[in-house]
């Protein structure tokens, strides 16, 4: 059987966890070649994963020719440049969400994939790859509960990882590309139109830090989208209780909720404390099979010469209203989306 030789770079909170999925997981792929800056990281697949062909520079490990395709799973910054180099070294490219943190470097990426159309590019947004996400757009698409008016989509995450956040904030773009990336893609997705004008609000609440790097800590987005639809988009760091990413679509016949409420699991407690269950600790756990789903796709899709509805022009657009509302936040005003590219 043919497999496709994948070469992975930033081996992180994310990364090792698509060195486990495409190791364990993925019968027609290979983990071939790896990079990180870090020692401890190449040193650890190497081991555990025998990953021969390991880097500390990832020009380094695009001069390797036996490679088929780049996994890029750098911190967000270094999208931009890391799909480039890809490209032009002639791999296929996988790209961790978002696209890049601004517009001008979202064009940049575009202006060579372009150029390059005989590659695969993709940029992932797990979530369409839910089972409950998927299931949603389904039932959307074959008219049961008839045409959204109203999409609401938060990403919340467990308030534990907010010091991390800090840290990270500036390299991820803020709450906006970092958190809302997602939930933006979604609304794009399941209405089939796009966002036009966004209305953000928000504040650094609880964790005065994030406001020190002009960010906040909880925050809402209202948008219009071109049909005159509406959604609301949300994004919090301080859950004490667990990772809350949810969605809802109204529609003119009924509606769709995806993930509300975040059960771990089916077991419900019913102790001292009332009648309860456990939540998901991470995003991780939440849209762990999806990963795996995500990855499995890209290799078949490379392999199969098939084409992805996650395009460079379907990131773009997703950044191009995260920027907006990123904007909105810091002029406190509405931003129209095609303001951006004038
Ligand atoms: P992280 O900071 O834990 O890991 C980054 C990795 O990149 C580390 O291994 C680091 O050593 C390596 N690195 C940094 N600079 C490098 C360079 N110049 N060359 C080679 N390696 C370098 O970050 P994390 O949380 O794993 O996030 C990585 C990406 O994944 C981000 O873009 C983030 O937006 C995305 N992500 C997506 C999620 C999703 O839900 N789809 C969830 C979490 C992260």
């Amino acid at each position: 059987m043919e497999k496709l030789k994948l070469g992975i770079v930033g081996l992180g909170r994310l990364g090792m966890e698509y060195a486990k999925n495409i190791s364990h997981s993925v019968h027609n792929a290979e983990l071939f070649a790896a990079c990180s800056i870090k020692k401890e990281e190449i040193d650890y697949v190497k081991n555990k994963y025998g990953v021969d062909n390991i880097y500390d520079s990832y020009d380094k490990m695009l001069k390797n020719k036996n490679i088929d395709a780049i996994i890029i799973v750098s911190p967000t910054d270094h999208h931009p440049n890391h799909i480039i180099k890809a490209i032009k070294s002639g791999f296929h490219v996988f790209c961790e969400k978002p696209l890049a943190i601004s517009v001008s470097e979202c064009l940049r990426v575009k202006n060579v994939v372009d150029k390059h159309r005989d590659k695969t590019i993709m940029l992932g947004f797990v979530r369409r790859y839910d089972r409950s996400y998927a299931d949603a757009k389904f039932k959307l698409e074959s008219g049961l509960v008839g045409k959204p008016f109203f999409i609401r989509s938060q990403t919340v995450d467990k308030d534990s990882f907010a010091p991390f956040q800090i840290e990270f904030c500036k390299s991820g773009g803020g709450i906006f590309h970092d958190f809302n990336v997602h939930d933006i893609d979604l609304v794009h997705w399941f209405s089939g139109v796009s966002i036009n004008k966004v209305w953000s609000l928000g504040g650094a609440y609880r964790f005065k830090e994030f406001a020190e790097k002009d960010d906040a800590d909880n925050t809402y987005a209202m948008c219009e989208l071109d049909n005159g639809s509406m959604a609301l988009i949300g994004a919090s760091r301080v859950s004490p209780f667990g990772h809350n990413t949810f969605t809802e679509i109204q529609a003119t016949h009924g509606n769709l909720k995806i993930g509300d409420p975040p059960k771990k699991n089916q077991v419900q407690i019913s102790d001292k404390y009332g009648i309860r269950h456990e939540c998901f600790e991470t995003f991780f756990d939440r849209f762990e099979k999806a990963f795996v789903f995500q990855i499995k796709d890209f290799v078949n899709i490379v392999l199969e010469r098939k084409k992805t509805d996650l395009t460079i022009d379907n990131a773009l657009k997703a950044t191009l209203v995260a920027s907006a509302m990123t904007k909105s936040f810091n002029e406190k005003k509405v931003i129209k989306v095609e303001d951006l590219v004038k």
